[in-house]
């Protein structure tokens, strides 16, 4: 990884049904993450895509009466569709079937069979195919998966095995020398607990199934569609033929839910280590979306779809894109990343009410009211800077890149909602409007100035979870995209346009009636 490069993935989505937010979390999360860095001069490759092969995929296109490359190519087309109204500028989008990845992932399968790290053996086990996972007797609880608590399926047959035992030390030695390697801490203890019992080979192959890629030494069987699916973060990185993308962007910082851990943070880095390849350079587990405290999905039909979120909103007056950024931030604000989050329309509604409408909102359009009121719509640039603001900015500004890079979003979040609420107290207390009537103009100007210089440094700061509200803000300020949505754009104070006449603004954020 070469410095100031940063390389972050969604894990690949199975694509047996549309997406939900559980989906659209980490979706956003890396989109977040990706476009704060940009912003900061990061080089960043955000990957995201879908898992299209195995068994599970096979089974949901035959219930669905598909042929399998029309089910894959109908659902991974919903995903792009879906990222694309949720604003997520994702660089790549890799699917498995694409030949690109097949190549990668034979071309691993054989180095690691000509090496001597897979050989042949019997599996006699259990198979969860909701999972896609094996497990031995004694991991079953009630005789049913584990993850997902579904029935389980017997298997015994010749299969062929990674020896994954051969690496488990090493893996050992790695987390407990970085203890940022697995995040949160009680996931990554969760993590230690389960490599300190020992782990065990892992089956790699599946005969007979033929929806899959073929193992390339022993045709009539595939490959395990997780090994095959972790894989794709090499292929997008460029590995093997891509030397300069490999070690520009290689190792990457994965974001995955908590029940796919394992897969990430155990057997992953196992096979990159019998590679000889880094291993991730962070794995960052979040919590379950939950629904009445049941995790959302889609046989307990209570999925909740971030398009149908923002649709509500469109209903009662907001704008598309302006929806879509409300469910963004929602979806952030709510819950610390790694904690489980209860979803209402409750607590929905109640967000976008208190902290867009009544904070963010009701700032922007009380000033822009004061300035056409008092102002003739131009904001002042006197250059006075008020230090309680400025300072406000600054501390924000200080530890922004290390809190985004452990993912603290509501920790960033609550920062800058305290800066509003600092704008909106200073307003109150200085009054602008009665020193303009009483014709005190100087000082009627510096306030506006300070007023308007923090709103374009939020408008800036919010840019990453509400891109959409903050081009919004910030072109109606008068202040242009492309040099704004930068780390410079944040650094001292008084960037605004000189004489700049606001033009007429729209409500953004329609106080929803309860
Ligand atoms: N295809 C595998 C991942 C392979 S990555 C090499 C997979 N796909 S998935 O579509 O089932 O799930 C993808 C992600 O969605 C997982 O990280 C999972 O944790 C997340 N979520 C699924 N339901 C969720 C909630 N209810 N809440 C939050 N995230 C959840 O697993």
């Amino acid at each position: 990884m070469k410095e100031g490069t940063f390389y972050v993935t969604t894990p690949i989505y199975y694509v047996n049904a549309s997406p939900h937010i559980g989906h659209a979390y980490t979706t956003i999360t890396a989109d977040v993450i990706s476009r704060f860095k940009r912003m900061w001069g990061y080089k960043v490759l955000f990957s995201t895509g879908t898992d299209e092969h195995g068994q599970k995929i096979l089974e949901s296109a035959k219930a669905q009466n598909r042929d399998p490359k029309e089910h894959v190519d109908m659902y991974s087309q919903v995903f792009k569709d879906t990222w694309k109204k949720l604003h997520i500028s994702y660089d790549e989008f890799i699917r498995t079937t694409e030949p690109r990845h097949e190549k990668v992932v034979q071309y691993i399968i054989n180095k690691l069979y000509e090496q001597g790290d897979i050989y042949k053996g019997v599996y006699e086990g259990w198979y969860c195919v909701p999972c896609e996972t094996f497990y031995q007797a004694d991991e079953l609880v009630n005789g049913n998966c584990p993850n997902c608590g579904r029935p389980v399926i017997w298997n015994k047959e010749d299969d062929y095995f990674f020896r994954m035992s051969k690496y488990q030390d090493k893996l050992l030695e790695h987390i407990e020398k970085n203890p940022d390697f697995v995040q949160p801490q009680t996931r990554r203890q969760e993590l230690l607990n389960r490599v300190k019992e020992g782990m065990r080979d892992l089956c790699i192959s599946r005969k007979g199934l033929t929806w899959g890629i073929p193992i390339p030494f022993a045709e009539e069987y595939s490959i395990y569609v997780w090994v095959d699916a972790l894989i794709n973060y090499l292929t997008v990185a460029g590995y093997p033929d891509d030397r300069e993308k490999f070690e520009t962007f290689w190792p990457a910082v994965h974001l995955v839910g908590k029940d796919i851990l394992w897969f990430h943070a155990g057997i992953w880095p196992c096979i990159l280590l019998a590679l000889g390849i880094d291993v991730p350079r962070k794995v960052f587990a979040h919590g379950f979306w939950t629904v009445k405290k049941e995790k959302m999905s889609k046989s307990k039909g209570n999925i909740i779809d971030p398009v149908q979120m923002a649709n509500s909103l469109v209903d009662k007056g907001f704008d598309w894109d302006i929806a879509i950024d409300a469910v963004r931030y929602f979806l952030m604000r709510e819950v610390p990343l790694g904690l489980d989050g209860e979803y209402s329309d409750e607590s929905f509604i109640h967000r976008v009410n208190s902290d867009l409408a009544n904070d963010l909102g009701n700032l922007f359009f009380r000033s822009v009211g004061i300035i056409n009121r008092y102002g003739d719509g131009i904001i002042p640039n006197t250059g006075n800077a008020e230090n309680e603001l400025l300072n406000i900015k600054d501390s924000i500004i200080k530890g922004l890149d290390e809190y985004m890079t452990n993912f603290e979003y509501t920790k960033v979040l609550s920062d800058i909602w305290d800066f509003i609420g600092a704008v909106n107290k200073y307003l109150d207390q200085k009054s602008p409007w009665s020193l303009a009537r009483d014709g005190k103009r100087e000082e009627f100007d510096s306030i506006m100035f300070n007023v308007f210089e923090s709103i374009r440094n939020i408008a800036i700061l919010i840019y990453p979870f509400m891109p959409k509200v903050s081009e919004y803000l910030l072109s109606s300020l008068g202040v242009e995209l492309e040099s704004s949505l930068k780390r410079e754009a944040l650094e001292g104070w008084g960037k605004l346009k000189q004489d700049w006449k606001i033009p007429e603004v729209k409500p953004l954020f329609p106080r929803i009636e309860v």
